[in-house]
């Protein structure tokens, strides 16, 4: 759906808590569980969308959220990694994907990772999301090396984007 001009994107606060966790709900199953199966899906929803694992990213303003209609359609979620800034989670509800939004959080991280002084963006993808990975190509990230997850598990495959300007060590 196209709805780029409608869209708003803001720091999130408490109050999107739950409409934050309903994107990893309403995302995850479609992503996931046909190139990493059920049990993944479930583990990961368990581990990384729930109130425990997104209020402190929330109070820490790692949070940006896309607001349409007054919903939630998409979210983005960030943290330090190595002196680098790492892209944790960029996920657009499935019926507002390819509509802009994605595009419209991922430029919105990297001017904020760029005026924070940080040197490079990186982040991982589910080996075989291969729709993710054409999306960060696109934005000119590169591969940097793959990671084992185990348990038949899909590889973690490591992708970075240089920034200019960098400062950040
Ligand atoms: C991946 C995702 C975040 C992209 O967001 P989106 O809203 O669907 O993407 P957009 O419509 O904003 O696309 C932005 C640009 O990327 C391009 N693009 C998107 N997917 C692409 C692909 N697979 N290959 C090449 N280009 C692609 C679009 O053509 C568009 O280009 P333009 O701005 O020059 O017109 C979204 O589809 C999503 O949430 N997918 C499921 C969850 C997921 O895989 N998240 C990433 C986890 S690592």
């Amino acid at each position: 759906m196209k709805v780029a001009n409608g869209v708003l994107l803001r720091a999130a606060t408490g109050e999107d808590l739950q409409g934050v966790v309903e994107v990893g709900r309403r995302t995850w199953p479609a992503t996931y569980a046909p190139i990493a199966g059920k049990d993944y899906v479930a583990m990961g929803l368990a581990k990384w969308w729930t109130a425990d694992a997104t209020v402190p990213a929330i109070r820490a303003g790692r949070v940006t959220v896309a607001e349409f209609d007054d919903e939630i359609i998409g979210m983005t979620s960030v943290g330090p990694l190595d002196g680098h800034l790492a892209l944790w989670k960029l996920y657009v509800l499935p019926e507002y994907q390819g509509g802009g939004v994605g595009g419209m959080l991922l430029r919105a991280a990297i001017a904020k990772a760029k005026a924070d002084g940080y040197d490079e963006l990186r982040l991982s993808y589910l080996d075989g999301n291969d729709s993710a990975r054409g999306f960060y190509e696109h934005y000119g990230f590169v591969e940097t090396g793959r990671e084992s997850s185990g348990s038949g598990v899909p590889d973690s495959v490591w992708l970075k984007l240089t920034l200019e300007d960098g400062t950040h060590g």
